[in-house]
């Protein structure tokens, strides 16, 4: 209880589903008794609202940060128990797809306040209705005419190509087997054999991604496609050395910052690791690649953080080991996993940019704590409970920064992550690595490597090359 004066703030409640004004008191609260209470309302508190689509750890993770801006969260979660709804007190559970779910969001039947901003930790919200949102006073941001091109491929590929923007080569198949199959039997002919087919909405962590080399190896999608299911896209197999991520954060008023460009590297089609910034990565190709960020978020008109996955590819074919240059893969219009480094890594954390930016605040600083940040994603676990980690990873593993989901785990499932910052990229990627691995239930992890005054070595036994990268 803080006193401000001689007046202490003593609460501030719900009634009847309303929040209520400040109740202050005079005196401090060691010498009040209850006949003192006198109901002043000299400060009428009511913190902005953020509606958020979709209860996963994206949303968890807004909730420190909600927390600390002193803004009031409120998570339309799947069910009671989603990772979000754990820590968000606000949480009203119901369908992303359903209007009146998302209507009863901003506002809710009960009284309380409306929200000032609705915001996404996914993109599957239909965008009739965000629209209707918009024309009726509700800030969505970002808004539906930006969001299309992270839900759908073809959208994007075709948004990116009118903004200059360099992509791997892509043609959107026909939604018929015979006519899908004709177009993809002439783009493999035309990309040397071998090709990379998406469906162009609906999919995550790549599923909805498949290489193929022979033009019968998409008829499934395309069946699909042909019975109304997603329609199809094939891209050239980009070249890349390696994958890497931009992220920037903007704001209504325009106001636009970038992180340092990072390097992300997937495992079966999903993220497991990123280092912050990406290792020897040229100055030229950084600035190319934050320069890209920022023309996409002015471009397709981004509000909050937008992460752009880009391939590292030679800029001359011939000459592989040569210069590079940037192809964009696709795009997220939310906080994204190439990201969780700077909740420990940046002085302003993707999530608190992203809360700053969808209530039009000023942004903050993105630059980094620390020469190196590298995150490992905890993918599936074979411990019955990841918490029972803890005591011998935060014994050995000082420097860890460790989040949990708090989801069920399941084989290959993202159930938190690891952060590790210092100055030396190695010991720094060896030891997230580790702890990581120690969450996944790897025991070796742990003995090959161990951080801290704790430990009795901080040398790493077992360079970053031979530490096991994933239990699973
Ligand atoms: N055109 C491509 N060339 C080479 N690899 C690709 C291409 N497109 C996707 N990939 C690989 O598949 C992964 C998942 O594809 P992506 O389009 O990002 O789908 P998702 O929506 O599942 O993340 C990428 O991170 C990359 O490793
Ligand atoms: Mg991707």
């Amino acid at each position: 209880m803080e006193p401000l004066g001689n007046l202490s703030l003593l609460t501030i409640g719900w009634i009847d589903g309303r929040m209520s004004d400040a109740v202050w008191v005079e005196g401090r609260p060691e010498r009040m008794s209850c006949s003192a209470l006198v109901p002043v309302p000299l400060i009428h508190v009511t913190p902005p609202v953020i509606a958020v689509v979709g209860g996963g750890q994206l949303a968890r993770m807004m909730a420190p940060a909600a927390a600390e801006l002193g803004v009031h969260l409120r998570v339309l979660v799947e069910s009671p128990g989603t990772s979000a709804a754990q820590v968000v007190t606000d949480a009203p559970v119901g369908a992303a797809s359903e209007e009146a779910t998302i209507r009863a969001l901003i506002a809710p039947p009960g009284g309380q306040d409306a929200a000032d901003v609705l915001t996404f930790e996914h993109e599957h919200v239909p965008n009739a209705l965000l629209t209707d949102l918009i024309e009726h006073g509700t800030p969505v941001r970002p808004g539906p005419h930006a969001l299309v091109a992270a839900q759908d491929k073809i959208v994007m590929r075709t948004r990116l190509g009118e903004l200059g923007v360099p992509c791997p080569r892509w043609r959107a198949l026909p939604s018929t087997v015979d006519g899908g199959r004709a177009a993809l039997t002439e783009f493999l002919a035309e990309v040397g054999g071998e090709a990379v087919v998406k469906l162009a909405r609906g999919g995550y962590d790549g599923k909805g991604v498949r290489v193929v080399s022979g033009a019968d190896e998409a008829d499934d999608w395309l069946v699909a496609a042909s019975e109304g299911g997603p329609p199809v896209l094939v891209e050239e197999k980009a070249p890349f050395r390696r994958e890497l991520s931009a992220l920037v954060a903007r704001r209504p008023s325009g106001e636009v910052r970038t992180w340092p460009v990072v390097e992300s590297i997937q495992r079966d089609g999903v993220c497991a690791e990123v280092v912050a910034p990406a290792p020897d990565l040229s100055d030229d190709v950084a600035a190319q690649a934050r320069e890209i960020a920022v023309a996409v978020a002015e471009g397709l008109d981004v509000t909050g953080v937008l992460a752009v996955e880009l391939f590292e590819v030679p800029s001359d074919q011939s000459d592989p080991g040569g210069p590079t240059t940037v192809l964009v893969n696709e795009l997220a219009m939310r906080p994204h996993n190439s990201g969780h480094w700077t909740i420990d890594g940046s002085v302003t954390s993707q999530f608190e940019q992203h809360l700053r930016a969808v209530l039009d605040l000023p942004l903050g600083s993105t630059d980094p704590v620390a020469p190196w940040t590298v995150m490992v994603n905890v993918l599936g676990s074979t411990r019955e409970e990841l918490t029972d980690a803890l005591p011998e990873l935060l014994e050995r593993f000082d420097t860890a920064r460790v989040n949990l989901y708090g989801k069920g785990i399941r084989p290959g499932r993202k159930l938190g992550h690891v952060n590790v910052s210092g100055t030396d990229l190695d010991e720094v990627r060896a030891a997230a690595r580790a702890a990581a691995a120690l969450l996944m239930g790897d025991d070796d992890g742990g003995r090959a490597y161990s951080t801290g005054a704790r430990a009795e070595s901080a040398v790493p036994v077992a360079g970053p090359a031979e530490t096991k990268e994933n239990a699973r």
